[in-house]
């Protein structure tokens, strides 16, 4: 195995390949086995904190824009770039609050439930801790053009930081009538050229790929490993929140599974340079209507097993999976995948922090996304599925009642208001039928509107009843 010396370098995961190339290389995939690449470095104790609580001095420093970055403020742990390169809008400004009104809903004890606020991010998802990162390797690389198929909130960043930056035009693929309108309204807006394919996300990232090589434009999809390394910054953010005593857990919804493949990276490298001793347990949670992964996990039962994961077996998964016509299904639109890109690195993950893979219903994401909004803050349908997640794995004695536990909110409560102002409005019947193919059969946690007419006496009663 040839061994860089400079300070990062890009390397593929086959442990029956592990090819080096550039760090400037504008890749997706290795060039040699089409399998997927991370971004590795050779570690420096010199340029390194020695110890993580060395970070929050940089809180002080709001002129800088590598310290009031919530991802650049962990540059030493991400050093692929100089610190000239950096494009940031100050993305990552986010932070893990305490959650004890939804606490009770998942079954913990006071203290023991956090929220980690990705919504509230420029773009208002989680989406821009990586698209600094690879907007910043793309000048790096060269790039004239970029482009991503989206569920909505990757192509709503995508287009933020090509509006802001200027320089990198970009083309975003979303799957027509697949994505929620606050997202599709950012994109417009921010001026992208966005193509409205007709079909899902799945065919959307498969044609990315074949116009990203084709075309040589630049990916910013989550198998462009420099997405990767910016959104391991959330994790960095969660163990700040918690004065750097890691969780017993970290709930995540699972999608195209970019950002747990990211969060078992970033445990794992916090292993390595000495800086963590004991790593969180990750549960990935996918919506029951989009669940390759908890197929290929808890009934395939294939594992990453050091690099030696079965690929044989997981592309009969894939070919059964073409012959049933099995589409992915769910109200939770950002997580409606069933090819994730990540895969591989996902169930290294798991193997790396012994994590868990569980799959909650539509039903139980809307239930749970409105207690999120009752406790304060918000997400969108599939950022709930981490707690209705949690809330499961706690019913099912897999997570303890006394159990520290961080659920990542990975999208802003309005960029999918239409599920919300449903769920909250329609009766019972109504809402059945409404989604009827997403087998949502009522709102337990509604908070109804009330209609009244324009009379003093009528609004006061609404109001005292
Ligand atoms: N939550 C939200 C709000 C998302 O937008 C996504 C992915 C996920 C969770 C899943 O994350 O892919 O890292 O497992 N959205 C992508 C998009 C696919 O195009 O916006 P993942």
């Amino acid at each position: 195995m040839k061994i860089r010396t400079d300070i990062a370098h890009q390397q593929c995961i086959h442990p029956e390949c592990e090819a080096t190339f550039d760090v400037a290389e504008p890749l997706f995939e290795c060039p040699k086995c089409a399998h997927l690449l991370d971004v590795r470095y050779n570690w420096s104790k010199a340029a390194l904190p020695r110890r993580l609580k060395d970070f929050e001095a940089k809180w002080a420093r709001q002129d800088d824009p590598l310290a009031f970055s919530g991802v650049w403020r962990f540059h030493e742990l991400i050093p692929f770039a100089a610190r000239e390169h950096v494009i940031t809008v100050g993305e990552g400004r986010t932070i893990l609050q305490r959650a004890d009104r939804v606490g009770p809903y998942v079954g913990l004890a006071p203290g023991r439930l956090f929220l980690q606020y990705e919504g509230l991010n420029p773009s208002g998802s989680f989406k821009d801790n990586g698209m600094t990162a690879a907007f910043t390797h793309a000048h790096r690389a060269g790039a004239k053009r970029a482009i991503c198929a989206s569920t909505g909130n990757t192509s709503a960043s995508v287009a933020l930081y090509s509006a802001v930056d200027g320089r990198i035009p970009a083309v975003v693929l979303v799957g027509s009538g697949k994505i929620a309108y606050g997202k599709l309204a950012q994109a417009l807006d921010y001026g992208v050229r966005v193509l409205q394919v007709e079909g899902d996300f799945d065919a959307c990232m498969h044609r990315v790929k074949e116009v990203a090589r084709k075309l040589r434009i630049y990916l910013m999809n989550s198998l462009n490993p420099f997405r990767l390394e910016g959104q391991k910054t959330i994790m960095y953010r969660i163990l700040e929140g918690l004065a750097w005593e890691p969780p017993d857990w970290i709930v995540v919804p699972g999608g195209n599974l970019g950002n747990s493949s990211a969060f078992g990276k970033a445990f794992h490298e916090l292993q390595e340079v000495g800086l963590m001793k004991r790593v969180p347990r990750l549960a990935v949670i996918n919506a029951a209507g989009a669940d390759t992964l908890a197929r290929i996990v808890n009934e395939e039962k294939i594992r990453w097993d050091d690099g030696r994961m079965d690929e044989a077996r997981v592309a009969r998964f894939y070919e059964r999976m073409n012959a049933e016509h099995r589409r992915a299904k769910t109200l939770a639109s950002a997580i409606e995948i069933n090819r994730p890109v990540n895969l591989a690195k996902c169930l290294r993950a798991l193997e790396w922090t012994d994590g868990v893979v569980e799959t909650v219903t539509d039903q139980e994401i809307l239930d749970a996304k409105a207690q999120v909004g009752a406790g304060g803050f918000g997400c969108e349908p599939a950022s709930a599925a981490s707690v209705a997640g949690a809330r499961k794995l706690r019913a099912a004695g897999i997570i303890e009642k006394s159990d520290r536990v961080a659920c990542v909110l990975t999208g802003h409560a309005l960029k999918d208001p239409n599920v919300t102002v449903a769920y909250h409005s329609l009766e019972a019947a109504a809402l059945a039928e409404k989604y009827a193919d997403y087998g949502v059969g009522g709102a337990p946690n509604a908070n109804r509107p009330i209609q009244v007419p324009d009379d003093l006496e009528k609004i006061i009663a609404a109001i005292q009843a």
